[in-house]
């Protein structure tokens, strides 16, 4: 695939930015689970944290192609950063420019593109992470506000963010036709973050419960209307997935790297370990994976630039990729051998970053649920007929 001129300048543009202000942070960072806040503002500088959003909301109206590239550039450096990125630039950014009004979009969408604000994203509970639809919290009418209740899991930024994309069940009775989605922020009564996850990876991204005790949302802080949710986040989902395969992509890449590098470095048996058939090959398929997710992830970005429903390319880039990671962080570890398993290379770090990319943002079984759906028939919809 062919990229332009302009798609090249931002992925050099983020590749600069990675290298100079993430790579040297990210190892202590990680260990000291500490929030990449002044990085953050940097990329809010740079447009990163408004690349989809149109230039009247003062985003850089970028291409999804070009978004994937500078995802997988940050990712490359830091996949604690990234995540943030991508969920607040592709499901909050990208649910407020599909679904929010003018005056939503004027008071949280312009500072979220300048990175003043940045946007989380809260749908999974404690008894709903793949079945949304399932979710207990409840948002009822009164006057001028929704009360909200119940409990969220595992959000991203749920300490660190300042405003939240939270879905409810408006009529419970109703299933996901009956979930809408409200703009929530910190000062709302009734909010308050709970436990923070203690997680194996992307440790710098803090993750949390957040808790909504009758939680007063003023009316005009329903993104879209009411039994939209369930819609508001699944397509959020779609262009989320596009993220996460890309993060997925530059992690992959960021491994294969270190294990190149390290492998023509490390002297066993009188000569570099690179030298050695059983290597050389496993860092062949390692390549040949990494530029397989690559294929995937800017078929499933340019499927979208092209206006087309893309939630079959993005789960299929999700699925590979994250899987990819996976497999190829971990021969990175096997490449560096007993070094590979302490603190002293970035490849342990690798490892434990990439584990998540198989759950978060629908879980590998789910992308298959989604890409099944589109290539056999919903089978749901087939029974009804
Ligand atoms: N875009 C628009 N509409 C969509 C859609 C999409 N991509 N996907 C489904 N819909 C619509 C359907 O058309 C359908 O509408 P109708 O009723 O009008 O026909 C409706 O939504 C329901 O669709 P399904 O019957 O397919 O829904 P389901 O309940 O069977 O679930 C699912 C489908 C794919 C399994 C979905 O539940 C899913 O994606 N689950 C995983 C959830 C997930 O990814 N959670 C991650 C949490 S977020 C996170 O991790 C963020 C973070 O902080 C890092």
């Amino acid at each position: 695939m062919e990229l332009t001129k302009e798609q090249l300048m931002i992925q050099k543009m983020a590749r600069e930015f990675a290298a100079k202000d993430l790579a040297p942070q990210a190892e202590d960072r990680d260990r000291n689970h500490e929030y990449p806040a002044e990085s953050l503002r940097k990329m809010g500088e740079l447009g990163l944290l408004g690349m989809l959003v149109p230039e009247q909301y003062g985003g850089e109206d970028m291409d999804t192609v070009s978004y994937a590239l500078a995802m997988s550039e940050v990712a490359y450096a830091c996949a604690s950063t990234a995540v943030i990125m991508s969920v607040h630039n592709s499901i909050c950014c990208g649910s407020l420019i599909r679904f929010g009004t003018e005056e939503q979009r004027t008071r949280y969408l312009v500072p979220m593109a300048k990175g003043e604000i940045i946007g989380s994203f809260a749908l999974s509970e404690p008894e709903a992470g793949s079945d949304p639809a399932s979710m207990e919290t409840t948002a009822r009418k009164d006057g001028d506000c929704y009360i909200l209740n119940g409990t969220k899991r595992w959000i991203t930024g749920g300490a660190t963010s300042g405003v939240f994309i939270v879905l409810a069940k408006t009529d419970p009775e109703a299933g996901h036709k009956g979930i809408s989605a409200y703009l929530v922020t910190k000062d709302m009564e009734g909010f308050a973050t709970g436990r923070l996850e203690d997680k194996m990876g992307q440790c710098a991204s803090d993750t949390t419960d957040l808790i909504l005790s009758d939680c007063k949302v003023p009316a005009d802080h329903l993104l879209g209307s009411e039994g939209d949710g369930f819609v508001v986040a699944m397509s959020g989902l779609d262009d989320g997935r596009i993220g996460i395969a890309a993060l997925s992509l530059g992690l992959g890449q960021a491994a294969l790297d270190q294990a190149v590098s390290y492998s023509k470095q490390r002297v066993q048996f009188g000569r570099p370990i690179a030298d050695n058939q059983g290597l050389r090959w496993m860092i062949a398929d390692m390549a040949t994976d990494v530029e397989a997710a690559r294929l995937l992830v800017l078929n499933a970005a340019a499927k979208k630039d092209r206006g087309g429903k893309c939630s079959k390319e993005a789960s299929m880039a999700k699925l590979y990729a994250s899987e990819m990671a996976n497999r190829v962080a971990g021969q990175a570890v096997q490449i560096h051998g007993g070094y590979g398993y302490t603190r002293e290379f970035p490849v342990e770090r690798f490892y434990r970053d990439a584990r998540v990319l198989t759950i978060y943002e629908g879980t590998s079984q789910i992308q298959k649920i989604v890409i099944a759906n589109h290539v056999i028939g919903d089978r749901k919809k087939r029974k009804k007929k």
